[in-house]
Formats: structure tokens, C-alpha cells, sequence
């Protein structure tokens, strides 16, 4: 049976008792829990017309976003409040549309404009900021062009099942990010900026204490397995991932940085192989870019390499009945439909697909974040 418990034991348990703390993904839960109540008693007194028709229009929002974001506007506004006209000499835009577009946002509370009507960044469009060390403007660049036109082809996926990623570019998602160097670019820094909290969540809630050797497989540039490695001093890591992810520009970085000593850098595929007898290998937002027939053979060529005692830990998104997250859940798993012709997955998906390979799950830990960790070792081993 599978259980959902969290791992790791309280440190310092009288400090805790003394100030009452929950554990942190516990806290997180219950947070959500309480927006998911709010928000909704909020709509329940909106007008139903009303309510429809601003869900129509939201990709509005999302459009005047990727504008500001495109060109930059919040950069512009770091050093000091700026007029709409010098905003748009520097810029080179027309001042007229922009002055509209701002005057929008600021409505919605992502810029601000102070007593002179210079408009000024406000904690939102700080994350605008090309340079801000938690920068979602990647995001929304990504959102807004190629995720954008895909989505405009959604009735396609629905008359024929097929992912519109492919049929609007002609070529798969990962094909298009191996061949187009610049998409890859913000695809890989959207990865990075989305994965900051998610990264610290799974670090911080999951304990790896028991392992001596970590692959990530699939890992991206590397953030999740520096946090790790940074928290368990002892263990030695592989990240692994494609040519298009692992550069020599990311190799570079990795040389230079602290942790290179315990982490290497392996580029491959994992429908061909992966680093053999590592205790744990570890998949952070892999399984859900993918149909259920891909799953089963990456599971299988991570099982083939696995040692009897060695773990599978999915770190992904898990659809559960009653989750104050579901909203976000189920729009990501719509993303995961036209793009990827892949799912966000229930406990009973999941399972399934782990024992054709071979795997079951042990337990589920669920973080701070709306990942959890699933924990799968192969079948017939103790
Ligand atoms: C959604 S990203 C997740 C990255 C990272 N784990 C994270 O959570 O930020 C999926 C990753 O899988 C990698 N990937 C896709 N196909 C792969 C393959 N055949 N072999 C190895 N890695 C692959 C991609 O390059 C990408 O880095």
C-alpha cells in the first residue's frame, strides 16, 4: 500500500514544540487551503456574466505582459521612476500604446506611478527585471510566443488527440529545442527561474541523507542538485541531460563553481541508458513531458541500470481528489496535453506505469511546493 508520510523528522523538536511549528509543506498545505476558500467565496458573489466574461478575456493579460517583458520596460525602471514619453524615446515605441498598456498593468498593481505620474516597478514587475536573480521574464516570453500559438490551436488536439505543438512547428518539442538554439535558450532560463522554490521545496522536504551517490537525470542546467549537494556534503552526483541543456557554456559555469568536485556532468539519452549502479535517481518534472508509452521505456532503461537496492524518486506534480492546488494542477496538465500529448498523473497513473516497468512505488512525500517525491524501488528487492 502506498503511504503518504513526510520524511524527514523534526530537528530540534523541544524548539519547535515551544513555538508551535508545523512542518513546512504541512503550513504550505494549509495556506492553500485557506486561498482555495477565499478565492472561491469571492467569485461565488461576482455575477456570473461578469466572471465568464473576464476568463475570456485573459490572454489580454498575459499579452501586455510579454510586451513590457519583451521590451524590457522594467529594466528601464530600476535606477529611477520614469515619464511615459522617456520610457518610449528609450525604448523606441510609440508613446500612445505603451501609455495604455502601463496604465492597464498598473491597474492590475504590476507597475506603479508615484505623485509626478512616472511610472515605477512595483514587487511583481521586479521579477520583469532581465537581471533579477528570480526573474520570470523567461516565462513569459515563453508563454507568450511559442506556447502562445500553440494554444490557439487547441481544437486540434481535441478532434484528433495529437499534441498541436507538433502539427503548428512541424517538428516535436524536444526535436524544436534541440534545433533552435534561442528558443532552447529561454526554454532552459524558464526552467531555471520556475524551479527556484520548487528546487528548495525538494531539497529541503525530501531526505537524501541515505544516499551516497545521486543522478538527476533529466536535470536541466543543474540548480536542483546544487541545492542538494550543498545540503549533503558527503554525496557525489551526476547530472544528466542532453547536449542542447548541458553547453559548453554550462560546463564552463559548472568548472567554476564549488560544488564541480562532486558533480559531473554526463550528456545522453535517457531512452538509450543512464549512469549504471547510482542509489538514487532522481526525476524532477521529466515524467510529465511525456506519453505513457515514453514513460515506461525511460523507466525501463533507469531500471536496467538500477542496482537492487537503488531508488527511483519522481519529483512531479500529483493529481489528488480535494487539492487546494488543483486549479494550477489541471492547467498544467492542459499544457502538458497540447504540447507534449503527455499528463499530470494520479497515484493510481503513476503506479501503474512504474510496475509495467517493473518499479513500485514505497512511499509518497509530499514538499512545501504542489510537487511531491514519489519513491519507487524495482519489484522483488528488499
Ligand atoms: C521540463 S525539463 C526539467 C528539467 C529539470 N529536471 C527541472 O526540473 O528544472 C525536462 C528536461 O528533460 C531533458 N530531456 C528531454 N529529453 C531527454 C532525453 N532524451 N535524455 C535526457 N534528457 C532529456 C530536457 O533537456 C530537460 O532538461
Amino acid at each position: 500500500m502506498t503511504t503518504v508520510i513526510s520524511s524527514k523528522p523534526q530537528e530540534n523538536s523541544a524548539k519547535n514544540l515551544a513555538s508551535v511549528s508545523l512542518p513546512s509543506w504541512l503550513e504550505h498545505k494549509l495556506g492553500n487551503w485557506l486561498a482555495n476558500k477565499l478565492t472561491k467565496f469571492i467569485e461565488s458573489q461576482i455575477p456570473a456574466n461578469a466572471r465568464l466574461l473576464d476568463m475570456v478575456s485573459s490572454f489580454q493579460q498575459g499579452q501586455c505582459l510579454y510586451v513590457v517583458a519583451k521590451l524590457k520596460v522594467a529594466d528601464c525602471l530600476v535606477d529611477s521612476p520614469k515619464h511615459i514619453q522617456t520610457l518610449a524615446e528609450e525604448l523606441k515605441v510609440q508613446a500612445d500604446p505603451l501609455a495604455r498598456i502601463m496604465r492597464y498593468l498598473c491597474e492590475l498593481g504590476i507597475f506603479g506611478q508615484d505623485h509626478l505620474g512616472r511610472y515605477t516597478l512595483t514587487q511583481v514587475s521586479e521579477l520583469l527585471v532581465s537581471y533579477h536573480p528570480q526573474s520570470l521574464r523567461p516565462v513569459v516570453l515563453l508563454y507568450n510566443e511559442e506556447t502562445y500559438n500553440v494554444w490557439a490551436n487547441l481544437l486540434h488536439t481535441v478532434k484528433t488527440g495529437e499534441n498541436t505543438f507538433t502539427s503548428t512547428y512541424n517538428t516535436p518539442f524536444f526535436k524544436y529545442h534541440s534545433l533552435y538554439s534561442d528558443f532552447a535558450d529561454i526554454y532552459n532560463q524558464s526552467m531555471a527561474s520556475l524551479s527556484i522554490l520548487l528546487d528548495q521545496a525538494v531539497a529541503e522536504d525530501y531526505d537524501f541523507s541515505v544516499y551516497r551517490t545521486l543522478a538527476d537525470i533529466g536535470g536541466g542546467q543543474g540548480n536542483l542538485l546544487r541545492q542538494i549537494a550543498e545540503r549533503y556534503s558527503s554525496l557525489q552526483c551526476i547530472l544528466f541531460d542532453t547536449q542542447a541543456v548541458l553547453t559548453a557554456e554550462v560546463k564552463e559555469q559548472w568548472q567554476q563553481d564549488p560544488m564541480d568536485n562532486r558533480v559531473k556532468l554526463q550528456i545522453g539519452d535517457f531512452f538509450q541508458s543512464v549512469p549504471t549502479g547510482v542509489d538514487a535517481y532522481l526525476l524532477k518534472n521529466v515524467i510529465h513531458n511525456w506519453p505513457d508509452e515514453q514513460v515506461v521505456q525511460i523507466y525501463k532503461t533507469i531500471h536496467q541500470a538500477m542496482k537492487p537496492q537503488s531508488r527511483l524518486l519522481l519529483a512531479e506534480t500529483v493529481i489528488f481528489d480535494h487539492d487546494a492546488m488543483q486549479r494550477m494542477k489541471l492547467k498544467l496538465d492542459l499544457n502538458m496535453m497540447v504540447i507534449h500529448s503527455s499528463k499530470e498523473r494520479t497515484v493510481k497513473q503513476h503506479s501503474e506505469l512504474l510496475e509495467t516497468a517493473g518499479l513500485k512505488i514505497v512511499k509518497i512525500v509530499p514538499t512545501r511546493s504542489h510537487l511531491s517525491v514519489i519513491e519507487a524501488k524495482p519489484m522483488n528487492s528488499y
